[in-house]
């Protein structure tokens, strides 16, 4: 596997002793779409926010997050390096995270702020090749006539494609998304969905989306990763994720992961095997399909 992400033995326990994160290891390859799905309070954000590097793992254990070879956090310490691993982070957010004052095109363009001398990125100048380059972000995400829009005029969709579109210029090899579909009708997940999808596959770039349904996660990512109550209890192939297989990993709270988010349809692949394990068994899938980028 030519990994990109990888991830050993990541536990978090908050000041509250909530323990949010259970010796979660995890490796992701290059160029793959990985969905992470759970019930709420599963620990799907947590996990987000400590490989981007935002939230530190517990200091007690020989905890490790890497991106593409690169220290995030070690044994509960973020890497004093970490603004430059971050740069090769998009992270895209449920409430989208842009300057609602700002123009969409200027949003954008924050994507391209590690790149400038500090006086420039201070001062917001902008040359012409990045604003090009902006524009060109904004047309692959379809809002480029939006561009010089301010942020807050926009619909929440496309709002979300702003955010993307910034880590497009941002040249993210890997982007992490929390829940980018969840204040979204639809049509506009479904946009947005596929553009995700879109990235990964013309631009290599390695995704990786928690989403609350299953049946969207099936619809647009090859595999699976299933949180419950911040332990890995399902790596695999998507296909395989059957209701019966929810049942036997969540329970009741199956349910809040089967609701269907939109018209995508049922939930279950047609011919996908049963597999029912008691919890809180570990499903792991050896050959996983990896994406070569
Ligand atoms: N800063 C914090 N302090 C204390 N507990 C926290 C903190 N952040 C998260 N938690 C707890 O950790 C657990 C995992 O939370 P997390 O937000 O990662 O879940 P999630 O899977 O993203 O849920 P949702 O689907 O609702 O977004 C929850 O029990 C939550 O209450
Ligand atoms: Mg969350």
């Amino acid at each position: 596997m030519n990994t990109l992400l990888h991830i050993r033995q990541l536990n978090k326990h908050f000041a509250n002793g909530r323990h949010a994160l259970r010796d979660i290891n995890l490796d992701v390859a290059r160029g793959e779409m990985v969905a992470l799905i759970g019930a709420s309070g599963s620990g799907k954000s947590t996990l987000l926010r400590h490989i981007a590097g935002l939230v530190a793992a517990d200091g007690a254990t020989q905890s490790l997050v890497e991106i593409d070879g690169r220290c995030v956090q070690q044994g509960g310490r973020i890497h004093r390096d970490i603004r430059q691993v971050r740069s090769q982070v998009g992270f895209v957010f449920q409430q989208f995270n842009l300057v609602a004052r700002l123009p969409v095109l200027v949003n954008v363009l924050v994507g391209s702020l590690h790149r400038m001398p500090w006086w420039r990125s201070w001062m917001r100048i902008f040359n012409a090749q990045e604003r090009a380059l902006a524009l060109d972000a904004l047309a692959r995400v379809g809002i480029a006539d939006c561009h010089a829009q301010r942020a807050s005029t926009l619909s929440g969709g496309q709002q979300q494609r702003a955010a993307i579109a910034r880590t497009l210029v941002q040249g993210a090899k890997v982007v992490l998304a929390d829940e980018p579909i969840a204040s979204l009708d639809p049509e506009s997940s479904r946009k947005v969905m596929e553009i995700l999808a879109r990235i990964n596959r013309e631009d290599g770039c390695t995704v990786v989306v928690s989403l609350h349904q299953v049946d969207i996660a099936m619809k647009y990512c090859p595999r699976v990763v299933a949180l419950n109550q911040g332990q890995v209890v399902f790596d695999g192939p998507s296909s395989a994720l059957t209701p019966e297989l929810l049942h036997a990993l969540y329970g009741v709270q199956a349910e809040e992961l089967l609701r269907p988010a939109g018209p995508t349809g049922p939930v279950a692949a047609e011919g996908a095997s049963v597999h029912v394990l008691p919890q809180p068994a570990v499903v792991s899938w050896a050959t996983r399909p990896a994406k070569a980028a």
